[in-house]
């Protein structure tokens, strides 16, 4: 699996998506090689934090799009299992984030303990325009994060969203030129990773115990409907369209 990279040294494991011709979109072979490697961090005594990166020109462009028309998702699929597994990873997660961050390469981050941004870092959450529901528990976590009339811009108009923004509202730590962004994900990891694992894994255990099981729940009730649109003509036609390089034609649906 060369689209994702795995390193771990020195108690950090580093997560490197790797599909830049594709612009990092995340296939299920991608999904399941994440989830692997956090399953992996979770059980062994040598890790301490984690770290997810993209390129230095892009983070993701989200969910496969091809994936999508061939297998929607359904409960026991990998992309399922990754939010799961990401939303319930009990150590500290840094996200370093550069270039475009589109639907899940966004929501992956409201379960990121910190996050750095690139000063090219461009948000996006285009669920609505393509015909689908919001994923990842980013429903339930974003309007509690930035409140309902900025969430409804991201997530109902789907405008994309700058690192400024982004780091206003809250969901990013930091803006450094995109060079920088790496190092500073690894400085911040080596700075926890020197911690006593035990006091990080229940501060942050602590810190989230009253949205972990809303979450939980609310991640398996989009995904239902996520599933559901996707089989719709709204969805199907907006997909088809992103991979026939037109625009889509809703005028009938
Ligand atoms: N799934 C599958 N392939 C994707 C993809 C995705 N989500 N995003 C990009 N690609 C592919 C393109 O089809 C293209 O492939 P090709 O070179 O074989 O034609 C390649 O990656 C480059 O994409 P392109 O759109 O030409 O790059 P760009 O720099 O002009 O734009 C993005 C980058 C991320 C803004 C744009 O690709 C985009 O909007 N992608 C779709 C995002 C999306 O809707 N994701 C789903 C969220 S639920």
């Amino acid at each position: 699996m060369t689209d994702i990279l795995t390193h771990t040294e020195s108690g950090i494991l580093t997560i490197t998506l790797n599909r830049v011709p594709k612009k990092n979109s995340i296939t299920s072979a991608m999904y399941a090689a994440i989830s692997d490697a956090l399953e992996v961090a979770t059980a062994d005594p040598l890790v301490r934090v984690a770290v997810i990166q993209g390129h230095e020109t892009i983070f993701s462009a989200g969910n496969d799009i091809g994936d999508f028309l061939k297998a929607p998702p359904t409960t026991e699929s990998p992309v399922i299992r990754f939010l799961r597994v990401i939303s319930s990873f009990p150590k500290p997660l840094i996200g370093a984030v550069c270039g475009a961050a589109v639907g899940v390469g966004t929501t992956l981050l409201l379960h990121c303990d910190l996050v750095y941004a690139g000063d090219n870092a461009a948000f996006s959450l285009p669920f609505v325009n393509l015909g689908l529901c919001p994923e990842a528990g980013s429903s339930y976590l974003l309007p509690r994060l930035m409140g309902h009339q900025r969430a409804a811009e991201a997530l109902l108009l789907g405008d994309p969203f700058t690192a400024e923004t982004a780091l206003e509202v809250g969901l990013i730590n930091r803006i450094v030129p995109p060079a920088e962004v790496h190092a500073l994900a690894h400085r911040q990891a080596q700075r926890l990773a020197a911690k006593p694992l035990g006091a990080l894994v229940a501060s942050k255990r602590l810190m989230k115990q009253e949205q972990a099981a809303p979450v939980a729940a609310r991640i398996e009730e989009e995904i239902a409907i996520f599933g559901r649109m996707l089989g719709e003509p709204a969805a199907k036609e907006a997909l088809t369209a992103f991979m026939e390089n037109r625009r889509p034609d809703f005028s009938t649906l």
